[in-house]
């Protein structure tokens, strides 16, 4: 996979951006929706799946553990699910590509079948640190071998007799949520996770959704998290939104070029991933949600964004699990606001696909803004009317640092230029065409 590296480059459009898009699934529910799928009791069918290469390593991962996955020609995707606690050894080593989703809460669904297995993943993948899970995971009896570090590749012995995990998560991390709450499946009685601050609640939405009893208590910030092990999960259809995570991009793009007015059709919009639009309006931006519903037990909308002028804005540590993979698009409509902007308590962006903290300063660096990085703060000084540009940008194997540096160019003054745009794969499949279809200028 991204054999073929991809420099891509953006401008300043002609004109404005003008339509409505959908754009691909999202790509946590998607992850989930094949796992939880492969586990339950008869074929669930997915609508919307996002066929991005995270999500068909996971689909091939499940397939390697025994589900029977088939994409039709409908579109819809179909698995054939072995039950709770009926995954098969894989033959092979799984590889989970730039995916840390993917990885982590598959290391939890293995950890409580009586297999063996190997994980690994690509160059990012395999810088990434795995402890956060395996240490609240090695719990349940099962065993770990990793690099140095916790670092992929990770071999995997699940328990025997998986014990139910009690665990504090000592960071805001829906990925180890779900790891250990995919392991308690299979575990008898109940097992607890407490989070210190809510992070997206996708796995327990679609738990339910299939069946499972999980039951959610608020404590301050918090959630306290239990589930009643060995459901018979039954399968169940799921709908997938579009990505509110992908949507980000055009929806900066659109209010960064003069005269925009798009609609982002069918996002997903649980208040668990919607920190920017929250942190957008604060900065004057213009976006309506139309005909919000409820789909699979998620909510959805359709939302108009209309070009205008944005002013900085101060952004607390306590919105970050609802907005983490947000900050790179956000630092460039901070990029082109009028004034200072400060984002708060970043840490955990270290240990994205790439150290997407430093990497966000440098993306800007390189096109012209002021940017410093004060402890576990980004704070950027914008330039209204669009940074100087002309810059080229290092990705890092990051989707979102590629997408970001191609929103920024449609706002400068020069071009910006990616060196490598090929990682826009993992999560947006398709990204180039759909922002050009808006009136976009990248090539
Ligand atoms: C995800 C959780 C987040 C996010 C990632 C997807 C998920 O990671 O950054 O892109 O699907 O659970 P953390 O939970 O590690 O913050």
């Amino acid at each position: 996979m991204n054999a073929v590296i991809r420099p891509l480059r953006s401008s300043r459009p002609q004109g404005p951006l003008v339509g409505a898009v959908r754009v691909p699934g999202d790509k946590s529910i998607s992850h989930r929706a094949l796992m939880f799928g492969a586990l339950a009791v008869g074929e669930t069918r997915i609508y919307g799946l996002l066929e991005g290469e995270d999500v068909l390593c996971t689909a091939a991962a499940m397939r390697a553990l025994g589900a029977e996955i088939s994409q039709g020609a409908d579109g819809v995707w179909r698995v054939a699910g072995r039950g709770v606690g009926g995954l098969i050894e894989p033959g092979n080593v799984l590889d989970m590509g730039n995916s840390g989703t993917a990885a982590r809460l598959l290391a939890g669904i293995i950890a409580t079948h009586d297999i063996f297995a190997v994980m690994t993943g690509d160059g990012s993948l395999r810088t990434r640190p795995m402890k956060r899970v395996t240490d609240p995971l090695a719990q349940s009896g099962a065993r770990f071998w990793s690099r140095e570090g916790g670092r992929l590749p990770l071999a995997i012995k699940g328990a025997r007799d998986p014990l139910p995990i009690e665990y504090e998560l000592p960071v805001a991390s829906a990925q180890v949520k779900s790891a250990i709450l995919l392991a308690g499946l299979n575990a008898p009685g109940e097992t607890l996770v407490r989070e210190p601050a809510a992070t997206r609640d996708h796995s327990e939405n679609m738990l339910r959704h299939f069946g499972a009893v999980v039951d959610v208590e608020r404590v301050g910030l918090g959630r306290v998290i239990r589930l009643q092990g060995q459901p018979e999960l039954r399968a169940a259809d799921v709908r997938v939104p579009a990505d509110p995570s992908s949507a980000a991009f055009p929806m900066v793009a659109a209010l960064l070029v003069p005269g925009s007015r798009i609609v982002l059709e069918h996002v997903g919009l649980n208040e668990l991933r919607t920190g920017l639009f929250t942190c957008l309006r604060e900065m004057g931006a213009l976006i309506e949600v139309v005909s919000p519903r409820l789909e699979g037990g998620e909510e959805v909308g359709d939302l108009v964004v209309t070009a205008g002028v944005l002013r900085a804005v101060d952004v607390p540590a306590e919105r970050a699990p609802s907005m983490i993979d947000e900050y790179p698009v956000l630092a460039v409509a901070a990029a082109c606001a009028e004034g200072v902007s400060r984002f708060r308590g970043l840490h955990e962006l270290r240990v994205k696909e790439s150290d997407r903290l430093s990497a966000t300063a440098a993306l800007l660096a390189a096109n012209g803004v002021k940017v410093e990085i004060e402890g576990d703060d980004l704070i950027v000084h914008g330039v209204a009317g669009g940074p100087p540009g002309g810059g080229l940008v290092a990705t890092h194997m990051d989707h979102r640092l590629a997408m970001s540096a191609l929103v920024l160019g449609l706002g400068s003054q020069r071009p910006v230029a990616v060196d490598d745009g090929s990682f826009i794969e993992t999560s947006f499949p398709g990204f180039v065409a759909l922002m050009n279809g808006l009136g976009a200028a990248i090539s």
